[in-house]
């Protein structure tokens, strides 16, 4: 590993001077420790361990059957990988909308039994009170805004939020709350460009995108999803950088073949 990597530790101090400097944010989920180490030694500035665990790990159609204990299983994980990137971890449903002492109590079991470095939680107003119980105990919280998952049974579909001028606007006013209570980033999911860009405009906290455009401060995708590693799901935002499935697919029938035809394990790999 020869690349000259940029040293400094991500904090949500340098994703604050990174908005301010115009330098983009890049994220992506991991699960799990050999994925989050390749992330973190190819320069990723945060990580999330997302409740997408559910999906692409567990088999799961959403992401609401994922247990407190399953995301700290995920995040010790990755935790025991990083050296540089900012860890944060979903609060899974069911675990913080109960009211704010659950969720402080669910957000302190992730900080001291994975390690990691802040949670992230979905919604706006209604969510207020748990989001500042816990950073009333020093714990860094990312907000979720637009398309959020463990709401599907809600909306009934994945498709685009906030076309209409009433969910836009909530959505504005939703983005002012999570900056004045104290969050430092936003992600931003499945939104109008334009909105997510006057939400960028408008807070000095960092936004990061997923299927919002590019007028946000970072991004963030699916590893599995931009890796390949998963091929059901074709959203227009996605960009495909491998095609893992098929790679794997290919050395998995080379490995049977070789076995197969008793050609492994040959002389030299053996004892
Ligand atoms: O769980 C997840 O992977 C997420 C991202 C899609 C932002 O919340």
């Amino acid at each position: 590993m020869s690349e000259k990597k940029d040293p400094r530790k991500i904090t949500t101090h340098v994703l604050q001077e990174m908005k301010q400097a115009g330098e983009k944010i890049a994220m992506l989920t991991a699960y799990d420790f050999s994925m989050a180490r390749v992330l973190d030694d190819a320069g990723i500035d945060v990580i999330l361990v997302g409740d997408s665990a559910s999906n692409v790990m567990a088999g799961h159609e959403t992401t609401l059957p994922i247990t407190l204990d399953q995301m700290i299983y995920h995040a010790s994980s990755v935790i025991r990988a990083v050296n540089r990137a900012l860890v944060v971890v979903d609060l899974p449903f069911g675990t913080y909308q109960g009211n704010s002492k659950e969720a402080l109590n669910s957000s302190i079991r992730i900080m001291k039994e994975s390690g990691a470095h802040g949670v992230k939680l979905e919604g706006g107003k209604e969510v207020e009170d748990s989001i500042k119980r816990i950073l009333s105990a020093g714990i860094p919280v990312m907000g979720h805004l637009g398309l959020t998952p463990q709401s599907i049974y809600k909306f009934g579909t994945y498709t685009v939020r906030a076309k209409e001028e009433a969910e836009a606007q909530k959505l504005l006013e939703d983005s002012s709350v999570l900056e004045e209570v104290g969050c430092f980033s936003i992600v931003l999911e499945k939104i109008p460009a334009a909105l997510a860009g006057e939400v960028t405009k408008r807070v000095s906290i960092p936004t990061i995108g997923i299927g919002a455009g590019s007028q946000v401060d970072g991004q963030v995708l699916v590893l599995h999803d931009m890796i390949g590693l998963t091929y059901e799901f074709h959203p227009r935002f996605l960009r495909r950088y491998a095609n893992i499935y098929q790679e794997m697919t290919g050395a998995v029938k080379s490995y049977i073949a070789d076995v197969k035809s008793k050609d492994f394990p040959n002389e030299k790999e053996q004892y």
